[in-house]
């Protein structure tokens, strides 16, 4: 289901939306070398694209990670060792199965005295990496997206002031639920600026949210506020998730 600003296609399943999702990545990483040095990716944690980075590392030979510069959309402000770290995830699942250059993996670091120190951090690599002027925002080639139950993705969680950054590039997040951790994430501006946005939703559970994001447009909802100003939205959704969605079933 396609309209102006966004692309729905649904799948049996988490392994055929990584199917395509590689596919997609490929495409998107080829179009981008040609016109500059590097593809720029920022990839989400969470268990949803678990499979994918799984399937991209099977691809290690034949796509070009020596000019693959990898971001992160947010971490948990725990250590790299922890289980709960986004980064110990991608590295254990995709870089430590790849011949990707170390230089050209950029964590967020998470060993600064506070949340804010890290999100600083990181907004000074993202406006070096990307040769930034004042005011300017990088723009990713390709940012992968999750969605949480409650409506957030990135970091970004209903309610919290992160929604409303509008300068920085990175910015600490505490969720209501402290369980969650305290975060650091892309703020929207960032994500919106990206050339391609491709969202991974699987799961019945996200079923109710994914019918307010993608049907009712529930506005305040993190998700729903995911709206490139030039670049491509793409939901791949599985078939549980898009199970209370009746637009695309009129199709
Ligand atoms: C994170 C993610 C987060 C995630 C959603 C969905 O750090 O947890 O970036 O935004 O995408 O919470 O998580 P699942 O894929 O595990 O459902």
């Amino acid at each position: 289901m396609k309209n102006d600003d966004r692309e729905i296609v649904i799948f049996n399943d988490i392994e055929d939306i990584s199917n395509f999702a590689v596919k997609k990545w490929r495409d998107i990483c080829d179009k981008a070398l040609k016109n500059k040095n590097y593809f720029e990716v920022a990839l989400s944690g969470g268990k949803t694209p678990m499979a994918l980075y799984k399937r991209l590392a099977e691809f290690e030979e034949t796509l070009p990670w020596n000019k693959t510069r990898v971001f992160f959309v947010d971490e948990r402000f725990v250590p790299f060792e922890h289980s709960e770290s986004n980064y110990r995830m991608v590295n254990h699942v995709l870089f430590n199965n790849i011949d990707i250059p170390r230089e050209n993996i950029h964590s967020i670091p998470t060993k600064e005295n506070n949340p804010r120190v890290s999100a600083m951090k990181y907004e000074e690599d993202l406006i070096s990496s990307f040769k930034l002027a004042q005011g300017q925002f990088p723009q990713f080639d390709l940012i992968l997206l999750g969605m949480g139950e409650d409506g957030h993705t990135a970091s970004l969680f209903p309610g919290t002031p992160s929604l409303q950054e509008t300068k920085h590039l990175s910015v600490a997040v505490s969720p209501s639920d402290l369980s969650l951790r305290e975060r650091i994430s892309l703020t929207l501006p960032v994500i919106n600026n990206a050339v391609n946005i491709i969202f991974l939703i699987a799961g019945r559970n996200k079923a109710k949210v994914a019918k307010d994001v993608l049907e009712d447009g529930t506005h305040e909802l993190p998700a729903a506020m995911v709206k490139p100003e030039k670049g491509k939205l793409l939901f791949l959704i599985d078939e549980r998730a898009a199970s209370l969605i009746s637009i695309i079933k009129n199709n």
